[in-house]
């Protein structure tokens, strides 16, 4: 009899996320001008769709070290204040970091699982997660518990990748990783880069979580860098699922899968440098 797919382990899977975050914490940190050139665009766009104002209560879920609620911040000035959460506390204490170097005090960070606020009702203005929300198991949970914290007319906006085809930097690696590490292809319905960058997915996700006129908008996210060698390096150091699902091979030959992706990643090099296709999705709507 075939091997049945064993059942999706939901704490298992936050627990390694955790894990993983706080060990690659400081390599997101360290590449933090390479991912806000990278995620430039889609930030703005998502603070615009936000409505941001100052003197404003903002929430940034799954912050990462600390985009965007750096931003935020800003944007709400010193009456304001933002409140940057992740599920890794070590990665959190980076935001908290960065946020004081920037001489910005009203930031606050915490640990918490975006699935589940420990927060009051009512409390935030705006609620914010980039590159976040797909990599929860439970994303309608998670916009009902964001929802439960915005006040009447408060705004969340997202920003998730969309699909595979469309995100060349990560679905290429991707798939000589999956390749040469036997690994069977992602299930439908389980967290992950793309799981909510298909057609309609995300404005469904934003109404079943009981949000208001739902609106995503498409905006290109090209990674630029020098090389296809200096693209493999932050793959390495900051993109830990791929070291994740190769964690069972070898050491040699993981060093002979980073040369299949670091050869496959040339084409896109040209006179001009790297430049490899991206494409972000920014959605928004209303409580
Ligand atoms: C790709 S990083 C994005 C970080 C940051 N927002 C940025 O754009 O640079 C994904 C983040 O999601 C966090 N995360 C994953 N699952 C989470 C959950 N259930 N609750 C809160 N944060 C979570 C991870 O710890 C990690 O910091």
């Amino acid at each position: 009899m075939a091997d049945q797919p064993s059942p999706f382990d939901a704490a298992k899977y936050k627990r390694a996320q955790r894990e993983q975050w706080n060990k690659d914490g400081a390599a997101w940190r360290r590449w933090n001008p390479v991912l806000d050139r990278w995620y430039g665009d889609a930030t703005r766009e998502m603070l615009d769709l936000a409505r941001i104002q100052p003197g404003q209560r903002i929430l940034d879920v799954a912050a990462g070290a600390g985009e965007p609620a750096v931003s935020a911040a800003e944007r709400v000035g010193p009456d304001g204040y933002v409140l940057a959460t992740d599920l890794s506390e070590g990665i959190v204490a980076l935001a908290l970091e960065v946020a004081r170097e920037r001489g910005l005090r009203q930031i606050e960070t915490r640990a918490m699982d975006g699935e589940k606020l420990d927060l009051p009702d009512a409390s935030f203005d705006a609620v914010l997660c980039r590159l976040g929300l797909m990599y929860m198991p439970h994303p309608v949970t998670a916009l009902r518990e964001w929802r439960r914290a915005l006040r009447a007319g408060g705004r969340v906006a997202v920003v998730v990748f969309s699909t595979p085809e469309r995100n060349a930097w990560g679905a290429i690696p991707a798939s000589i990783i999956r390749r040469r590490a036997q690994l069977p292809p992602p299930a439908a319905g389980q967290p992950g880069p793309f799981a909510l960058g298909g057609p309609g997915v995300l404005e469904d996700v934003f109404r079943q979580g009981g949000f208001a006129g739902p609106e995503v908008r498409t905006v290109p996210a090209p990674l630029r860098m020098a090389s296809a060698a200096e693209y493999v390096r932050l793959a390495r150091e900051a993109f830990g699922a791929f070291n994740a699902m190769m964690a069972h091979l070898p050491p040699q030959e993981r060093e002979s899968v980073w040369d299949e992706v670091e050869g496959a990643m040339r084409s896109f090099e040209s006179a001009g440098g790297f430049e490899v296709p991206g494409e972000c999705l920014v959605g928004t709507a209303t409580k």
